[in-house]
């Protein structure tokens, strides 16, 4: 059970990583094997939203120590994602494939040149490899809903004429080149997943064909785990809101699986452990991804391991206090799950139960005096 990205807006505060460690504990704890960090941008063009998150400068590695530590005492693994949000920036420093605005996001993006191409795939490098100092298990690259790489995957927005453009070769070059540099600066030992986009649901998205092609390509070039990525964040069909049936997408993620050899992970509304079992049963994927499952309960995995299903505070994919949130930049939470990224701010304590005293136990005993002998003189 890995426990999917989820950027809660704890992330871009340096004065914010204790409580993002604590609710990572508290997961690690509940018995998660590993977890994905929200996204964390490999430079300043990558920013979500301005002075968002990043991983490349020392003082960054010192904030995600407290999260890599709190998480290893719970003998649970932790991943960082990298993501570059490319278009999808809310910021004047965003950068595409090619100069297209994104429905989502105000500013209009520069197009990349090819030195900045090159510099952005050291950033990614560079940032793997400061994660690794930081004590992470390993990276996930982000190459799904939308986001920068995606951008150069997709025809949707990649129009660029030179090598990084045209067919799906060249638009996976940039690609590519990303994995394989994260895997020369950070050695063998060390997990890189991907978030493969295994379906676009935008307009010249790619087709499978493509996106087997990509899959094939990115095995060779180092990734350990591809995890599974659906739609971009424009898209118009929904993809993880309640009236979307559970494990609705798995099909594609086992397509894929069929043509590479790596662990395939499936991922969106997989929320209960009957369908996450009848997944990797019936050999559809190897691993279960969950994200929002865990804010509503962090303890998930054990209520499931012991048998405790009906005890499980279950996600009901509403969106109103998570996903909602992040889009508001605020904080995210749960709505049936208050406590969620507010671990350390919202404690329940158990309260004793107060003793009576004797006067009290004197007054009852008058009461129960006075109202038997009223009875019994009416
Ligand atoms: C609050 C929130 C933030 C998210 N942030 C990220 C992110 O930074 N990177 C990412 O790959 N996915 C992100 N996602 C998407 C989740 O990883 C996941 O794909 C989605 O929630 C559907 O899976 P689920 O039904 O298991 O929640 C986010 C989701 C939520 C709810
Ligand atoms: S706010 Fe709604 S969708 Fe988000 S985790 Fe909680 S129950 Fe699930």
């Amino acid at each position: 059970m890995v426990m999917g990205s989820m950027h809660t807006g704890l992330e871009d505060r340096f004065y914010n990583y204790g409580k993002l460690a604590a609710y990572f504990a508290e997961r690690a704890k509940g018995g998660v094997a590993m977890m994905i960090t929200g996204g964390i941008s490999p430079n300043r063009e990558g920013w979500l939203l301005p002075a968002g998150g990043t991983m490349n400068t020392k003082a960054d590695v010192i904030n995600h120590q407290r999260v890599t530590r709190a998480v290893h005492k719970h003998d649970s693994k932790i991943i960082m994602q990298i993501l570059h949000s490319g278009r999808y920036g809310y910021h004047p420093f965003a950068v595409s494939s090619s100069p297209i605005k994104s429905p989502i996001s105000p500013f209009k993006p520069r197009k990349m040149s090819i030195k900045n191409i090159e510099q952005t795939v050291k950033d990614y490098a560079r940032s793997a490899k400061l994660a690794k100092q930081a004590g992470y298990d390993g990276v996930e690259i982000m190459g799904s809903e939308g986001y920068l790489l995606n951008q150069f995957l997709s025809s949707h927005v990649n129009k660029r004429k030179d090598i990084y453009g045209g067919d799906i070769h060249g638009r996976m070059k940039f690609v590519v080149d990303v994995v394989k540099a994260v895997r020369e600066a950070t050695g063998e030992d060390f997990i890189i997943l991907f978030r493969l986009s295994v379906i676009d649901l935008v307009k010249d998205g790619n087709v499978m064909d493509e996106v087997i092609t990509v899959a094939k390509a990115l095995e060779e070039a180092g990734v350990t785990i591809m995890n599974t990525g659906i739609g971009w964040h424009e898209a118009r069909v929904p993809t993880i809101v309640t009236s979307v049936p559970r494990a609705a997408f798995v099909d594609f993620t086992a397509e894929i699986k069929k043509h590479i050899s790596i662990p395939m992970m499936a991922a969106n509304r997989i929320n209960m452990p009957e369908t996450a079992e009848e997944i990797v049963a019936t050999g559809q994927a190897d691993m279960i991804q969950m994200a929002r499952p865990f804010l509503a309960d962090a303890h998930w995995v054990n209520k499931a391991k012991n048998g405790q299903t009906d005890r499980i505070n279950t996600c009901i994919a509403c969106n109103q206090a998570c996903l909602d949130h992040t889009f508001e930049n605020k904080r995210s939470t749960c709505l049936v799950n208050p406590q969620a990224c507010y671990e350390t701010e919202l404690v329940y304590k158990k309260t004793k139960k107060p003793k009576k005293s004797r006067r009290h136990r004197w007054r009852c005993c008058w009461y129960v005096s006075r109202s038997c002998g009223s009875l019994t003189w009416s």
